[in-house]
């Protein structure tokens, strides 16, 4: 009888909340990555988990884009690479190569990235999510994008203007992919110009079942030079909580520090972080563990998970010049390097260098170099050709005959399958490759 009515006392106080499915991640109590295009793939994000993210978002991908994309391992580092052949325009010369419209890390990030999507369809929204369902742990919808290639497809911040389509991709994603693959699906919205706009809609879409949604302080005029306007936070936690979602907040939020006192002052459950962290992904730490590193010691981080995750040179020298301040020599330098090579080269980072070799001739930069005269293939780079088909191919070797499958070690990428929900067995899973759509499709 005790326990019974302790037990109903608890359930009078205890909030409710959203039950975490089984292969999902609670968004309380973090501190968060967020969703960058360009600046949040796959290097960006693992820096950001070394200095302390508790989660990441992976930068919006648009529903199109990715089906009839392919899923495959990449061997030489155990990747999960979503690719596909840009259209050439109905050319037949079979010159296109492959692209990385996404990349994991599925031991680095493991319960720990979330991958948001682009969509203004919920038949769209489902059939993209679940190709990545078996490899994320959660889905969000990017409800916030005010950019024109956004909203002018329905997509992002225009989906705060038509909240029946948002409710149903929600719930569609609820019931088809968050529930058979045991993941959560969440929300990222912008605030609205009238606070009561943003309780009517804030009211419906807890009721989806989704187990998080973000608020991103600014409404979808403002520009990101703009302060945040943090009035309604308050106001969109108590709604988030009164139906047992976890509510994260979002908009100048600079260092980890300032984010666990932000979330303490709001009530909110997380926080998270984008420019601060675009520039130097440090600001995860927090003070006691050494706070914001020097930009060197962040772009040395920053190189290495580069050339780990075979990023795309231009995204790497993107990010660069995101991060190194302006008024460097190595700035100006940066900005014209050509391979990694030319990068480790500017940056003295002299370790990786054999590394950066092995990468630019994988990705055909070898011979491009700006800076770096030397292109006489150092031992590490004689080692990869020898080991290594496509650094092989690119040096003129003859090909191998056989090459090992392994993992971990060197060779072809296999295309592998696509996950299948939790409930089928390793058996009924479909082999892919899946076919290419007619159109080309946009990566936000
Ligand atoms: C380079 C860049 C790319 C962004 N891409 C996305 C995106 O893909 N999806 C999204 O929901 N928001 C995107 N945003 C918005 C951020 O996630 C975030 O809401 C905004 O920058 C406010 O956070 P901040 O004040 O910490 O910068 C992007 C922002 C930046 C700077």
């Amino acid at each position: 009888m005790i326990r019974f009515l302790r037990s109903a006392m608890t359930s009078l106080t205890t909030p409710p909340r959203v039950p975490i499915p089984a292969n999902g991640v609670d968004y309380r109590g973090k501190v968060v990555l967020a969703p960058m295009v360009r600046s949040g793939e796959l290097p960006s994000r693992l820096a950001a988990l070394k200095y302390g993210a508790d989660l990441v978002w992976g930068p919006e991908t648009i529903d199109r884009s990715l089906i009839g994309a392919s899923r495959r391992v990449n061997p030489r580092n155990g990747t999960v690479e979503f690719t596909r052949l840009p259209s050439n325009g109905g050319r037949t010369e079979a010159a296109a190569q492959e692209s990385v419209i996404f990349r994991i890390d599925p031991a680095r990030e493991k319960d720990k990235l979330i991958f948001q999507i682009g969509t203004a369809s919920p038949d769209l929204a489902v059939q993209a999510a679940k190709m990545v369902a078996g490899d994320v742990a959660g889905i969000d919808v990017n409800s916030g994008c005010p950019k024109p290639f956004s909203t002018s497809g329905g997509m992002g911040a225009a989906l705060l203007r038509t909240p029946d389509k948002l409710v149903s991709i929600l719930e569609a994603l609820v019931q088809e992919v968050g529930n058979p693959y045991q993941i959560g699906i969440s929300v990222k919205i912008r605030i609205l110009e009238k606070p009561e706009i943003t309780e009517a809609l804030v009211s419906r879409l807890v009721k989806t079942g989704i187990t998080g949604l973000t608020v991103h302080c600014r409404t979808p005029p403002m520009r990101p030079r703009e302060r945040a306007i943090r009035d309604q936070v308050r106001m969109i936690a108590s709604i988030c909580h009164d139906a047992g979602v976890a509510c994260v907040m979002n908009g100048d939020v600079t260092s980890r520090d300032q984010a666990l006192a932000l979330m303490e002052e709001f009530g909110v459950d997380g926080a998270m972080i984008a420019t601060a962290a675009e520039t130097n992904p440090s600001c995860f730490q927090s003070q006691a563990d050494g706070g914001v590193l020097p930009f060197r010691d962040v772009v040395y981080a920053y190189v290495k998970f580069c050339i780990e995750s075979e990023n795309r040179f231009g995204n790497t020298k993107f990010l660069l010049n995101v991060m190194i301040p302006g008024k460097n020599k190595e700035f100006r330098d940066a900005k014209a390097s050509k391979n990694y090579a030319d990068v480790c080269h500017i940056l003295k980072f002299d370790d990786l260098m054999p590394a950066a070799h092995r990468l630019d001739e994988i990705l055909n930069l070898t011979g491009k170099s700006a800076f770096y005269k030397d292109e006489t293939h150092s031992k590490a780079v004689q080692n990869a050709i020898e080991n290594n088909e496509s650094a092989r191919a690119a040096s003129g070797a003859p090909r191998r005959k056989s090459i090992s499958p392994a993992v971990s070690g060197v060779g072809p990428i296999r295309t592998s399958s696509i996950p299948t929900p939790m409930k089928s067995t390793p058996e009924n899973e479909p082999n892919i490759d899946i076919p290419a759509p007619a159109s080309n499709q946009v990566i936000a």
